[in-house]
């Protein structure tokens, strides 16, 4: 393993070897691939690339056992006992929506589902459909405003007709790192399902599942260094056979005749169709990638946040949305008599690259602004010069709006 050296970790990303994509600051939103990634990527469609589980010529066969080492890579980085529990998906979404249309007719009316007000869509409106099809209720676990899960109205939230309790692990928003250890201890001493959002999370923190004890963890590829239109679910085996499988088709069924099915064992029941098969080879490699920089890789992205807090805390006027304790990659603020959308424009100008908006968690944004915020978010890529110049044109932005 190597000791994190920020230069070294930064000249693995091909893109920064040129100005093109001027300043990075929009990581939470999608990540740049590694040079290890990209030839992942390319020797699966150079070489000649096959189907997987499917033919039994050698390419098929090698890349079957390449694509099933992929899954043993990410159980093991997570700490997960069974490789049959990661489950390929298309990203965080597609897991989520797995999990909620799979889980469909097995509540009874009246019983509930509790998410936080500090949820991504895709950890909201999966449980809202869910809900309305089932007659159960939808309850929300308030959030502080220091951008904190309240946890005493979540331990009173809590109760027998408690069914599943899905939250983020790290707010996409505001950057809140959630005990989740603790949200899914609570949930389980009522014998609710408890679900994690993983996305914000699988690339900033180390994640063990095993430690967390959630009964499902959704994370996406292209937001840990890997390709995008990828990206797993985690569940317990228990949990996993409990699901319908949203897609049916090829490679997930034992036995078919015009009437009737019968389906595979796990991970294959829910893996119907052909997988993105160099996305899961690029998944893997990120994993590699990442565990050769763990050493240190964690604590430089800590530092590289406080530091670009404490730049954006000097600045007057602006506001920095909540103050959670643990805070991880991701920091949102707006400007006192200044549109969010003016100050975006001057830094897209500088080709600072950044997000505004309502990052796809709507109430979220309108318990803390009516306009939206400006969300900066980092990887362990970005450098101390990148943020001083953020700084330099944000405040250059101000001055010009203030005019
Ligand atoms: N979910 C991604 C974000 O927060 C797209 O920007």
């Amino acid at each position: 393993m190597n000791t994190f050296d920020p230069q070294t970790f930064r000249n693995s990303f091909p893109c920064f070897q040129t100005n093109d994509l001027g300043i990075y600051l929009d990581n939470a939103a999608t990540t740049q691939l590694p040079e290890q990634v990209i030839a992942m990527l390319n020797s699966y469609y150079l070489q000649g690339r096959s189907n997987v589980h499917r033919s039994s010529h050698p390419r098929a066969q090698m890349l079957t056992d390449q694509f099933e080492q992929a899954r043993e890579t990410v159980a093991q980085w997570l700490n997960v006992a069974e490789d049959s529990q990661i489950i390929w998906t298309s990203g965080t979404t597609a897991s989520l929506n797995m999990l909620a249309y799979g889980l469909q007719g097995q509540f009874l009316p009246g019983q509930k589902v509790l998410v936080s007000t500090m949820e991504h869509h895709a950890n909201l409106l999966p449980w809202q459909r869910l809900c309305q099809h089932e007659n159960l209720r939808l309850e929300i676990i308030p959030v502080t405003s220091e951008g904190e899960l309240d946890w005493p109205a979540y331990e009173a939230l809590l109760d027998d007709s408690t069914a599943i309790v899905a939250v983020a692990h790290v707010s996409n928003s505001l950057g809140t790192c959630n005990d989740v250890a603790k949200i899914c201890h609570l949930a389980k001493t009522v014998g609710a399902i408890s679900i994690i959002d993983g996305a914000q999370a699988v690339a900033h923190l180390p994640v063990d599942l095993n430690a967390i004890g959630c009964d499902a963890y959704a994370f996406s590829g292209h937001k840990m260094y890997a390709p995008s239109g990828v990206g797993v679910l985690y569940g317990r085996s228990t949990l996993l056979k409990r699901l319908h499988p949203l897609l049916l088709g090829g490679e997930m069924v034992k036995h078919v005749s015009f009437n009737t099915a019968s389906f595979r064992e796990l991970p294959f029941t829910l893996e119907a169709g052909t997988p993105n098969i160099a996305g899961v080879l690029g998944l893997a490699e990120a994993v590699e990638f990442l565990k050769t920089w763990d050493n240190g890789r964690y604590t430089y992205e800590q530092n590289l946040l406080n530091y670009t807090y404490n730049q954006l805390h000097e600045i007057d006027g602006l506001r920095l949305l909540g103050a959670p304790k643990q805070r991880c990659g991701v920091l949102a603020f707006e400007v006192q008599g200044i549109h969010p959308f003016d100050i975006t424009a001057w830094l897209n100008e500088q080709r600072i690259a950044i997000r505004c908006g309502h990052h796809c968690a709507i109430p979220l944004t309108e318990q803390f602004t009516q306009q939206g915020s400006i969300r900066v978010s980092l990887a362990a890529y970005n450098t101390i010069d990148e943020i001083n110049y953020f700084i330099e044109q944000l405040k250059q932005a101000i001055d010009i709006n203030r005019l």
